[in-house]
């Protein structure tokens, strides 16, 4: 048969024992269910059967009972004092024993029991909360998988659509306009037409920074690493800033699309945070394993922020930025921090699980 759960946990009774000694000023203990002492102002008892109690417990539906001195002398190492039930969901889940004479610890254990079953219920309504809390997190997240997922395919969808169609029409048009351009009489014409071709020429590479902007096509055909280095090249010609970055421990590795996504989303938010807020000039990115981990850091040498600035809105809007990337780490089971002072630097560190597909 299974051992059926015990409603007084010992910690939680003792912590109860140390309370009411110190208030009553008297020796207390409390026993559980089948009669054995799991909580005592002397720790020598503890573990212990308590005879008087035990008794009472399989014979009788008493809810008080006294213990003589004539009874001390029957069970060596029990104490003549006063014993009341802990009631907790109509049922005595133990007896707390406060001791001395019986008719002065009277009312002292009746006092406790009341308090320690008040403090049951209490702890159980705690535990119902946090049951209740861990419930709402689990969906919270499991909401916001769903959330990452379908954004990511749409964006995945969206960058094949401007890749593999957009792209394409927009290069036949800008050859065509050459040719078109050739085969003009005028130059007047002809100037026109290369015009023409070279707004084209502006619109493709509009479309082929948004494409990759929305979901690099590296990031699922070749991996973390590629992607980052052309993202990185990229960043570091748009806005001038050095970048240095390491990716050679997990080079033609492959891992978990949703881990890919993620480091490389959260890669791209520090970036951009960097070229919003740090007033850089360089950064490191260094992605790399550690026996089954995955760490990414992302260090600047700008100007650094106060972390309270966190909690506090920026400009009327709470910050996200930094508050999703947190939220990415934490579905992945994995650990996120950033350090930051002001005139510091500002470091992004990540750590998860190395799940390779
Ligand atoms: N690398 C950095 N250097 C200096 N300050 C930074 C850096 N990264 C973040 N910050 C500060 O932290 C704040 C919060 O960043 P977070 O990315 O959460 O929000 P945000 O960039 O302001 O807005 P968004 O929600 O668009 O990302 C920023 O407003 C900025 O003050
Ligand atoms: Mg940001």
């Amino acid at each position: 048969m299974a051992k059926k759960e015990p409603i007084l946990d010992a910690k939680f009774a003792q912590s109860l024992v140390d309370i009411i000694a110190a208030e009553l000023n008297k020796n207390v203990n409390i026993v559980d269910e089948d009669g054995i002492i799991i909580a005592s102002f002397s720790p020598e008892r503890i573990g212990k059967l308590h005879e008087a109690a035990a008794l009472h417990l399989t014979g009788s539906l008493a809810e008080e009972f006294s213990v003589s001195e004539a009874d001390e002398k029957k069970w060596p190492g029990v104490r003549s004092g006063f014993n009341v039930a802990i009631r907790y969901r109509n049922r005595r889940a133990g007896f707390i024993g406060v001791t001395g004479q019986p008719e002065t610890a009277a009312p002292y254990a009746r006092l406790a029991a009341r308090f320690v079953a008040a403090a049951l219920e209490a702890n159980e309504r705690q535990q119902l909360l946090l049951k209740t809390l861990r419930e709402k997190k689990e969906l919270q997240s499991s909401l916001l998988n769903q959330i990452i997922r379908v954004q990511e395919e749409e964006r995945r969808k969206i960058s094949r659509e401007l890749h593999d169609e957009t792209s394409q029409s927009l290069t036949s048009i800008i050859m065509g306009l050459r040719l078109l351009a050739e085969q003009m009489p005028e130059e007047a014409w002809r100037e026109k037409v290369l015009a023409m071709r070279e707004v084209a020429a502006g619109t493709l590479d509009a479309v082929h920074r948004l494409a990759v902007e929305l979901r690099p096509l590296l990031l699922d055909d070749l991996g973390l690493a590629p992607a980052l280095q052309r993202y990185a090249e990229t960043y570091a010609k748009q806005y001038g800033i050095n970048v240095q970055l390491d990716v050679s421990e997990v080079a033609g590795c492959r891992f978990l699309p949703e881990i890919e996504t993620a480091l490389y989303r959260i890669v791209q938010e520090a970036l951009t945070n960097i070229a919003k807020h740090a007033e850089a000039s360089q950064v490191w990115i260094c992605i790399g394993k550690k026996q089954r981990r995955l760490y990414c850091r992302v260090q600047d040498d700008g100007k650094g922020f106060e972390r309270t600035i966190l909690n506090k809105a920026v400009d009327g809007r709470p910050c996200l930025g930094i508050h999703g990337m947190q939220e990415r780490v934490e579905l992945l089971q994995g650990e996120f921090e950033i350090i930051s002072q002001p005139g510091g630097g500002t470091t992004v560190w990540v750590e998860v699980p190395a799940r390779k597909r």
